[in-house]
């Protein structure tokens, strides 16, 4: 049997990363390696007056310590750190010159021969400052804030349709609310790290941790003037990214400026807290107005939304456009402003825009059903649509509802007491919550590799990253199954620049993409031992064409008649040919006729202490819709995930800054909360079946982000349904359930 895409097949790179097998950025090791360490600022805006590294550089085992005045030359045009996922604006310079745009930005970096001294010696570096008045808080700065322009800003709000203004003034029921998401932090296991090995020839090879080799090689191209053969980027394993590793971060140059400079290999590995200067899920002021008529119709949407950015780029998503898009609504309405603070830029995470965004429409929601007097499902299903309600087209697969029938069967929802404070387990109050979620189905051109050798092996290859969402396992499957080979029998490489294109991986997109681009390839393979097998003997496949024969078991098989086989190692031997090698690009030409869209169905169960207001969220039920499911096994690893990070979202997380220095008071995993164990309880997956034969020949959707919509707003709903309190600020913490 090759039939692999649909099973649960388990991580072919478990056994190596349990083992420690697997080597991370940080891991690699050669001869004479010197270790960096980041001085960092601590002020959040101004410049450099004065640096003195001198008590430093007299440390034994120091051998550099780099600033912006002695460093090793580099691009100065802001074009050249441009990279394939940086927003609008003037991308952020490491070492640069002295002008420091947040705090945590490093400002020295010092080199030594053991990790150890660099990190203590860069405690000994002294900075003077010159600083200027800062501002770090977003409600200061929201009067300020600024509109996103179509034209200017590739993401700004949809057009807005119907006549909202009216339609509200004649809505039956109104609802309007302000919502809030703080700065959350992205907090990968995986440090931030950069190992960069100096060749003989002076070449770099670059082990970094990245969610795309090939953007980081050619961002080191561009910052070091240099050209794409004397650098390779390499990123076999990484240890969680999600997001934050989509656009290259600083200490792939630092590192790499420090290996030119001492014409040696260096790795820099970043602290916690340093992480916590480079990148982060915007926070975000949001209002959200609906109005329906008491029969049953959703009549108008306003989505308003601030959102932060840093002084130097503009960054944001579409955060407003999923209000209009998701349920039959006639009039709509959106805005986005930004607002700039005096911190880095911040970067995808999880879900970019609709994490966020779909968390207050989903609340929004749960409040219209609260006034209509509406069950919040019975809300949903009245409000559903069939098509796009953005650019009214049809979807080339849409299953919400069976994600709703499923999901609230398996929760129970049917036996929900819709009053407030109606239910009680001993001393705490139960509260049941549902929310929709809806991510994008997005593929991106790619091209694939596959070597298939005459014993029966093959090796797939593409530049791609495995984030850890089980892309090696999943590239493994399609091509046994599509070579018709044991899983056992194929290897993958990734996390190679100078393996065939791929882009970052991201935004769900690589596991459709990558698939999709090893079927094509894998038609090529199969071509060609047609080819060879035709001019076999007697041959069984004489008169047969490409589109008529499969490869399966080891055999190249006739579709009409499968006792019309040829042993593929036969063919190749046959014919002397003991390797077929083809490589081909995949792109994915989409004629806009239809929405490609991911939905879920999230019920929450909470549980809340009356006295004390401590929330635990003791079941959650997500019901997916995502296409054809590749892995079920890994698929339902991603969904888990995306769940334990909503309730993260919805109780625990949230970055602190004090104002009066700018600075984050909580850069550390003890006090940024995340969920642990003790705050995980019952999470079911459901995949609903899912035929989509448009959005691409394979029929898949990935689905790396959808897991995480949704679920802080059923969570948010089921506490308002627990207690009667609706709170709109996250993370919904116990002090703000006191009465
Ligand atoms: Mo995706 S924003 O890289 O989790």
């Amino acid at each position: 049997m090759t039939n692999y895409i649909g099973t649960a097949t388990s991580r072919i790179d478990g056994r190596a990363k349990v083992t420690g097998e697997a080597k991370y950025a940080g891991e690699f090791n050669i001869t004479g390696l010197a270790h960096a360490s980041v001085v960092a600022s601590t002020i959040a805006k101004g410049r450099i007056a004065r640096i003195d590294a001198s008590a430093a550089l007299s440390v034994e085992g120091v051998l550099d310590v780099l600033t912006h005045l002695n460093r090793p030359p580099m691009a100065s045009a802001d074009s050249a750190y441009d990279d394939d996922t940086a927003p609008e604006g003037s991308p952020f310079r490491p070492l640069y010159n002295d002008r420091i745009w947040f705090n945590f930005q490093p400002v020295a970096l010092v080199v030594a021969e053991k990790p150890e001294i660099a990190r203590f010696a860069a405690a000994l570096v002294r900075v003077e400052y010159e600083e200027q008045a800062h501002v770090t808080d977003l409600h200061r700065q929201r009067d300020k804030a600024f509109a996103l322009e179509p034209g200017k800003n590739h993401s700004a709000p949809p057009k807005p349709r119907g006549t909202a203004e009216q339609a509200f003034a004649a809505a039956a029921v109104r609802h309007r609310g302000e919502y809030y998401v703080p700065i959350e932090h992205h907090n990968p296991i995986e440090l931030f790290a950069s190992t960069v090995i100096f060749e003989s020839d002076g070449k770099l090879t670059v082990y970094d941790k990245t969610q795309g080799v090939q953007n980081v090689q050619r961002y080191l191209c561009n910052v070091l003037g240099t050209e794409p053969e004397e650098v390779r980027v390499m990123s076999p394993f990484v240890g969680g990214a999600f997001g934050s590793g989509l656009r290259p971060q600083f200490q792939a140059v630092l590192a790499a400026l420090a290996a030119r400079a001492l014409k040696r290999s260096v790795r820099l590995a970043l602290t916690r807290q340093q992480m916590y200067g480079l990148s982060y899920r915007p926070a975000m002021i949001q209002q959200i107005e609906l109005g329906a008529s008491a029969g049953g119709t959703l009549d108008a949407i306003a989505h308003d939304a601030i959102t932060v950015t840093s002084q130097y780029e503009d960054f944001h998503r579409q955060e407003t456009g999923w209000s209009g898009l998701l349920y039959r609504c006639a009039n709509a309405t959106y805005a986005h402003r930004l607002a700039r603070l005096d911190l880095e830029t911040p970067c995808d995470m999880r879900a970019p825009s609709a994490a966020t965004g779909v968390y207050a429409l989903e609340c929004a929601m749960d409040e219209l059903a609260v006034a209509l007097k509406l069950d919040p499902l019975e809300l949903r299903l009245r409000y559903y649509s069939d098509r796009d309600q953005n650019t009214d087209r049809p979807y080339s697969s849409k299953s919400l509802r069976e994600c709703y029938r499923q999901g609230s069967q398996a929760f129970g929802w049917d036996k929900r007491n819709p009053e407030p404070r109606s239910t009680r387990d001993g001393t705490e109050l139960v509260g049941w919550g549902m929310a929709s979620g809806v991510w994008e189905a997005l593929q991106v051109p790619i091209a694939a590799r596959i070597v298939l050798t005459a014993n029966g092996h093959a090796e797939v290859s593409c530049a791609t990253s495995d984030i850890g969402t089980g892309t090696y396992t999943i590239m493994a499957q399609v091509a046994a199954e599509m070579l018709g080979l044991p899983l056992d029998n194929v290897t993958v490489k990734l996390g190679d620049s100078t393996l065939p294109q791929s882009p970052v991986e991201g935004g769900s997109w690589i596991a459709a993409s990558v698939s999709n681009g090893i079927a094509t390839t894998a038609g090529a393979v199969r071509e060609e031992l047609l080819r060879l097998a035709k001019q076999m003997p007697n041959s069984a496949l004489a008169d047969a064409t490409a589109d008529e024969v499969t490869l399966a078991d080891g055999m190249l098989v006739s579709k009409r008649d499968a006792t019309c086989a040829v042993s593929i190692a036969e063919a190749m031997r046959h014919r002397g040919v003991d390797r077929i090698e083809q490589e081909k690009s995949t792109t994915f030409d989409d004629d806009g006729s239809h929405a490609h869209n991911t939905h879920s169905a999230v019920f929450a169960e909470v549980k809340v202490d009356e006295e004390l207001g401590v929330i635990r969220v003791t079941r959650v039920v997500s019901a997916i819709a995502a296409g054809r499911i590749l892995n079920t096994k890994t698929a339902r690893s991603q969904i888990i995930g995306g769940v334990v990070w909503g309730i993260g979202m919805a109780l625990h997380e949230e970055t602190l800054i004090d104002h009066n220095f700018g600075r984050i008071m909580n850069a550390n995993i003890a006090e940024y909360h995340v969920p642990v164990n003790a705050d995980v309880y019952d999470i079911d997956v459901i995949f609903v079946d899912e035929l989509d034969a448009i959005v691409n020949p394979l029929g898949i959707k990935g689905l790396g982000e959808i897991g995480i919509v949704g679920v802080a707003a059923a969570i948010a709903n089921a506490i308002y349904h627990a207690t009667g309190m609706r709170v709109r600020d996250l993370p919904i913490t116990l002090d703000k359930l006191q009465r």
